[in-house]
């Protein structure tokens, strides 16, 4: 097999793209206000995109001791190379200094971020152009999947106690008026953990998060289970706020039954939320879309750009399906995000943002979704890969990876019939949890390659696994890279029980 990779697109791009950043200066200099043009400005631009500057003395201690995760054998979490092409529109991006809490600090920032922001609410709910036309905005930009997140329960409760004037009156006098006891959110046991942290944000705490565990049961009843559960809750008298499925967990990507909770969600007239924070990045994929069936009839969706993305951190968007819903959350002040404006601060729980949309929607701009169609797909197949190298004695695969995600766990020679057999007792499995976390934490010591570790049930039954977590972020993995960490982890694992 050839170990030669091509350079994708997304990851080339940059020395024709050079011009483009330098355009982008010009172009900054020949505005005033809005549109302005003084020497001293250009100045000091040109200050700011000086490469000279000596650095040195700062910053070579903190690089001797950061992580590389350009490592093509860094395959352990979401965070990845960053394009060159990122480096040069990022740079423009700071350098432009626009706050997009506001038309007057952002001008044609607000309406750009927009258009971003449509070009994805029409990726995930294909709506009739006429519907784009008369929209405020689509959604928000957020600084990351977390707030994005608590941004999408932020709006379904605004928008399910609005009769009652929630915004003034806050949630418990709505609960009180309306007879509930308490409000619960219900998901699968792989939600993230940001949506306790809304929860725990509206003082509600954990418990207020219901477990729904989807997965186990089979597709035929799970939509039953899933009503009879709702009713149970609101024959306790617990007001049932959102339902949330997931398009890419964070710790094995997998997706849940979109389609099935939508219908219930549907049904039972509950907000349906998506977190495709890690996963919603592959709606811009022909291959790989319909894996997300049913995210179109989510009413909101969470996706990161700088996960699956490659976009600077601090690039994600909250998307909402109508976005009456927007509206529904929208707060004012006399200064700036006033009534009639057209202040993305209305909507957004961040105050000042930066010009989170300037380099994604430069590069859709320049080469439509082709250029991350390339990377999504070629990650997947690597994690293909990976996974068919691991059918062997020594390693037991969680499930074939839906995404570019990989859990498995090395199993020593004295169990691994008893493995293949599935008939290991709790102490094999609690041994073979102490192997995989020793083993785990050496190779990241040895420092040539890293792969995370996460604690999950593959059966429901018994006691939760230690898995090793590959993900797939880079697109210059080479099938040799994954043969040498496979080969370390099993003298690792081997040396270890001896
Ligand atoms: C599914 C999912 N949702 C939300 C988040 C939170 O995203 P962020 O770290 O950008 O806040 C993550 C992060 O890994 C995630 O995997």
């Amino acid at each position: 097999m050839s170990d030669t990779l091509n350079i994708p697109l997304l990851f080339s791009a940059v020395t024709q793209e050079d011009d483009y950043a330098n355009l982008m200066f010009e172009k900054i200099h020949h505005q005033k206000v809005i549109q302005w043009n003084t020497d001293q400005q250009k100045n000091y631009l040109a200050y700011h995109a000086d490469e000279s500057i000596d650095l040195e003395g700062f910053h070579q201690p903190i690089a001797s001791n950061l992580v590389n995760v350009f490592s093509k054998k860094y395959i352990g979490h979401m965070t990845g190379p960053v394009p060159p092409i990122v480096y040069h529109l990022n740079k423009v991006e700071l350098t432009l200094n626009q706050n997009l809490v506001k038309f007057e600090t952002s001008g044609s920032g607000t309406p750009f971020e927009k258009n971003v922001l449509t070009y994805f609410h029409k990726a995930f709910f294909q709506k009739p152009e006429a519907f784009y036309q008369k929209q405020p905005t689509c959604g928000v930009f957020t600084n990351g999947g977390t707030i994005s997140n608590i941004t999408a329960i932020q709006y379904a409760l605004n928008d399910a106690f609005k009769a009652q004037d929630i915004k003034k009156i806050g949630l418990k006098k709505c609960l009180d008026e309306t007879g509930y006891k308490n409000m619960v959110v219900i998901g699968s046991p792989m939600t993230h953990y940001s949506v306790k942290k809304a929860l725990r944000l509206l003082g509600l705490g954990d418990d207020a998060f219901i477990a729904f565990d989807a997965d186990k049961i089979d597709a035929e009843n799970r939509q039953q289970l899933l009503e009879e559960k709702i009713n149970l809750l609101r024959a306790e008298n617990y007001f049932v706020l959102a339902i949330i499925g997931i398009a890419g967990t964070t710790e094995s990507g997998e997706i849940d039954d979109l389609d099935g909770m939508a219908t219930v969600a549907r049904k039972m007239g509950i907000h349906f939320h998506v977190d495709a924070a890690f996963g919603g990045a592959f709606i811009l994929s022909d291959v790989h879309a319909p894996k997300l069936k049913g995210i179109e009839k989510a009413d909101t969706v969470s996706l990161c750009g700088h996960k699956n993305l490659y976009m600077p951190i601090g690039t994600s968007m909250l998307l909402c399906a109508n976005p009456q819903l927007l509206e529904a959350s929208e707060i004012n002040s006399s200064y700036q995000a006033r009534k009639m404006s057209v202040d993305l601060g209305k909507y957004t729980i961040e105050g000042t943002r930066k010009f989170s949309s300037f380099v994604i929607g430069n590069i859709i701009e320049k080469w439509g979704k082709g250029v991350f169609e390339e990377v999504l797909n070629n990650n997947v197949t690597t994690a293909q890969r990976f996974a068919n190298l691991l059918h062997s004695d020594n390693f037991e695969l969680y499930k074939e990876p839906v995404l570019n995600i990989v859990l498995y766990r090395f199993i020593p020679t004295h169990l691994s019939d008893a493995a293949q057999n599935s008939n290991l007792s709790d102490a094999d499995n609690e041994e073979i949890n102490q192997l995989n976390e020793q083993l785990q934490q050496i190779q990241f010591e040895h420092g040539s390659s890293f792969v995370s570790h996460t604690k999950l049930k593959k059966m429901a039954q018994k006691p939760a696994q230690v898995w090793l977590r590959a993900v797939f972020m880079n697109p210059f993995t080479t099938p040799k890279d994954l043969t040498e960490i496979i080969q370390e982890q099993l003298e690792i694992g081997q040396s270890l029980t001896k």
